[in-house]
């Protein structure tokens, strides 16, 4: 019996136009399977279109051509509230924009996050106290975003995005970007762990450090290697 892709890509393409630009085609026929426990590590030259395949992949925005097909459920047609319903409740991402309000506080911000996923009934971080410890970030949570270095912040976002125990998959943009090497491999110990549980990765990542999470897929002017 084989085992049905957690996340399928079919032949997607996003082609981009912004006002003064000429349209461009940032992910183009992109096929691509995720089993659950697997981890596919995008790497690729600066415009490769990794990011725009990584928002795809979490519905952030729809393909131009071609399907994305998650848990079995044709994931890139249904209407927005449904799929970001979904990624709240399946998917842990961190994105290259990280998506942190500078002007509130560590706990502010993963309060902020909790709320739209779980509704908490008190102001407890409960569930994020081992992954603070790991990433060094409990004597953090009252300062606020905009007075932590770059690699404080994006162990904040590598933090909000991996808690949550029915997470499914993980989708992080150059989530070492800014750690040194304690901090990242404190998240390949994390990320292992979880794909032994069955939660698949997509990273894209210029960090050879990660190189052993997983498959490595070139992409190139948005054209994956086959
Ligand atoms: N809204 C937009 N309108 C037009 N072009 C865009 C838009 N967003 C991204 N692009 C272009 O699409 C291409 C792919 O961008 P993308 O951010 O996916 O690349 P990337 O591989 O993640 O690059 P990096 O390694 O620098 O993060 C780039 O040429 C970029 O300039
Ligand atoms: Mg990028």
């Amino acid at each position: 019996m084989t085992v049905p892709a957690l996340l399928e890509l079919d032949r997607v393409t996003k082609r981009l136009r912004d006002g003064a630009r000429a349209e461009l085609v940032a992910v183009d026929q992109v096929s691509l399977a995720i089993l659950p426990g697997e981890c596919h590590r995008i790497v690729g030259a600066s415009g490769a279109g990794k990011s725009t395949l990584l928002s795809l992949a979490v519905g952030l925005v729809q393909p131009t051509e071609g399907e994305i097909t998650f848990r079995g459920e044709v994931f890139s047609r249904a209407r927005e509230s449904h799929r970001s319903e979904v990624r709240r409740r399946f998917m842990g991402s961190m994105l290259q924009q990280l998506g942190l309000i500078a002007s509130m506080s560590v706990r502010e911000n993963l309060l902020a996050a909790e709320r739209m996923v779980r509704a908490p009934r008190r102001d407890e971080l409960a569930a994020y106290t081992e992954l603070l410890q790991a990433f060094d970030l409990t004597p953090l949570l009252e300062a606020r975003v905009q007075t932590l270095s770059g690699g404080e912040r994006q162990r904040v976002a590598i933090v909000r995005a991996l808690v949550g125990s029915e997470r499914a998959l993980f989708v992080l943009d150059e989530p070492t970007a800014h750690l040194d090497d304690k901090h990242t491999e404190t998240l390949i110990a994390l990320l292992s762990e979880s794909m032994a549980r069955g939660c698949s990765v997509i990273v894209a990542t210029h960090d050879g450090r990660l190189s052993r999470l997983g498959t490595s897929r070139v992409l190139a002017q948005g054209r994956l290697d086959k």
